[in-house]
């Protein structure tokens, strides 16, 4: 559903407008196919188009038209399918600024995914020279593996090899039995692939039918043996055929040097000159007291984010006298929005807020601030950490999934940033406390900032355990 800078909401777009850019740099020629949504990019784009057809969803005939957006420049082939009707809308899950973003998504995406996945497949069925392997990303597209198999329509596909990520596996798009109707005709015998506690769960049917899955961390692969909603039992009998690779960053994007989003880029030498620049621009924007280290949240104001455990740590912190102050960037649940509208009024100089999506803005919080908070619940991957280590921003980062994987406690060897176990306020705000520790030794922050900058998180290296993984399938 996503693709940057077509279509983003979160790490999904940045993976997908990032990965195929790599592997097409590797010799490994790779397309991508998402909806034709009425994004602003794709409003502007040019066309053409290359396949028509239409589905049949229960009783309705839906029209849709693949199309080759031919004029940008990405590093990939993009491909849209314009289904009229279904995805012309805003929005990619939700229209945004409607409490949408968060809460209240289209209340059609039982729908609109099942068109977009057979539309894609009738594409293929008629191309003259066929993908190698279909790579499907979330729920939304779990079904084409099942599809490939299993009905009869696809059936030219089904030695085709088909990989399956996981982004997130907390969301897996089950929806009722009573829609098996909107479904293409499938082999009566193949039913049960499409079940998980009667339901018809696209994120079981995908894991069970593809060739092989794979989480965007080797951590988050080890946690959801034990917690993946239900699917555990079907996660370890299916791990002969999973692997985690852990995400890359798109260092071309994102590069301090070059940004032309952020006030002041990086001349390559003067870390501390470059951060103060920088973060005197937050000044203008945000109103905190200048000499306090600023310690930033930016994404989705989710329950898994971790977004909720913010306030009360915030409280926390100040009022147990650690001396920072706070900045959050994002929008999402509507609770959540009001509670942070409402602290900027409580806490004059020691907070404050910008609700909104803004990728500009995020690039100059990355480039300004001192520390980075992610409390997240769960973090398949996580790609703000590595965003802020490369923009000189010390990540504070609870241990879980990727974050674990890619930020070592400053109290180990090569530690990138302060890390915490246990999802509660203490820990949280224990963690803001050591930030401050370090901030306010000069020596030991300039440190950290050079290490976090040399990281190496490019695509190179994931990208080359993707190839090596389709070529293991073909
Ligand atoms: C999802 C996950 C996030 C991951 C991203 C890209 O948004 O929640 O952890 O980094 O996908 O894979």
């Amino acid at each position: 559903m996503e693709c940057y800078p077509a279509a983003k909401y979160g790490g999904l777009g940045d993976v997908v407008g990032a990965l195929p850019i790599y592997c097409n740099r590797a010799g490994t020629g790779t397309s991508v196919i998402i909806p034709k949504f009425g994004t602003k990019w794709l409003n502007q784009r040019q066309y053409r188009e290359v396949f028509a057809q239409h589905i049949k969803l229960g009783n309705e005939y839906v029209w849709f038209a693949i199309e080759e957006v031919v004029d940008a420049n990405l590093g990939f082939p993009l491909y849209v399918a314009n289904i009229p009707g279904k995805f012309d809308r805003p929005g990619i899950y939700g229209d945004p600024g409607l409490p949408g973003q968060g809460g209240g998504w289209y209340g059609d995406e039982v729908e609109r995914y099942l068109c977009f996945q057979q539309a894609v497949l009738k594409w293929v069925v008629d191309m003259k020279w066929k993908p190698e392997i279909l790579h499907c990303h979330d729920h939304h597209t779990g079904l084409v593996p099942f599809m490939v198999k299993h009905c009869p329509e696809f059936r030219s596909l089904r030695n085709m090899p088909t990989v399956f990520t996981i982004h997130n596996g907390a969301y897996n798009g089950a929806f009722s039995w009573r829609n098996i109707h909107l479904l293409p005709y499938f082999d009566a015998g193949a039913r049960g692939l499409l079940d998980w506690g009667d339901t018809i769960c696209p994120l079981a049917a995908a894991i069970k039918c593809c060739w092989q899955f794979t989480t965007v961390s080797p951590g988050y692969l080890e946690e959801i043996k034990h917690d993946a909603n239900g699917l555990e039992p079907l996660i370890n009998s299916e791990l002969h055929k999973a692997r985690g690779i852990i995400n890359g960053i798109d260092t071309e994007l994102w590069d301090p040097t070059t940004d032309q989003m952020i006030a002041h880029r990086f001349d390559g030498k003067d870390i501390a000159a470059y951060k103060e620049k920088n973060k005197n621009r937050l000044l203008d924007k945000f109103r905190v007291i200048p000499h306090l280290p600023i310690v930033t949240f930016i994404g989705r104001l989710v329950r898994e984010k971790g977004a909720d455990l913010i306030p009360d740590t915030i409280f926390k912190a100040l009022g147990s006298g650690i001396k920072a102050s706070f900045v959050i960037l994002g929008t999402g649940d509507k609770k959540m929005m009001e509670t942070f509208a409402g602290m900027k009024n409580q806490l004059p100089g020691y907070f404050d807020v910008a609700l909104e999506y803004n990728e500009a803005l995020a690039h100059q919080l990355y480039a300004g601030s001192d520390f980075l908070l992610m409390p997240s619940r769960v973090e398949p991957c996580g790609l703000n950490q590595m965003y802020a280590c490369r923009y000189g921003t010390v990540p504070i980062v609870r241990s879980t999934g990727g974050l674990r994987d890619t930020i070592p406690d400053i109290g180990e060897k090569g530690g990138r940033g302060i890390r915490f176990d246990n999802f509660t306020v203490d820990d949280a705000a224990m963690a803001i406390y050591r930030a401050t520790r370090v901030f306010s030794n000069g020596e030991i922050m300039d440190g950290l900032r050079e290490r976090i900058m040399q990281a190496d998180f490019s695509w190179e290296s994931s990208a080359g355990a993707y190839i090596e993984m389709y070529e293991q399938l073909t």
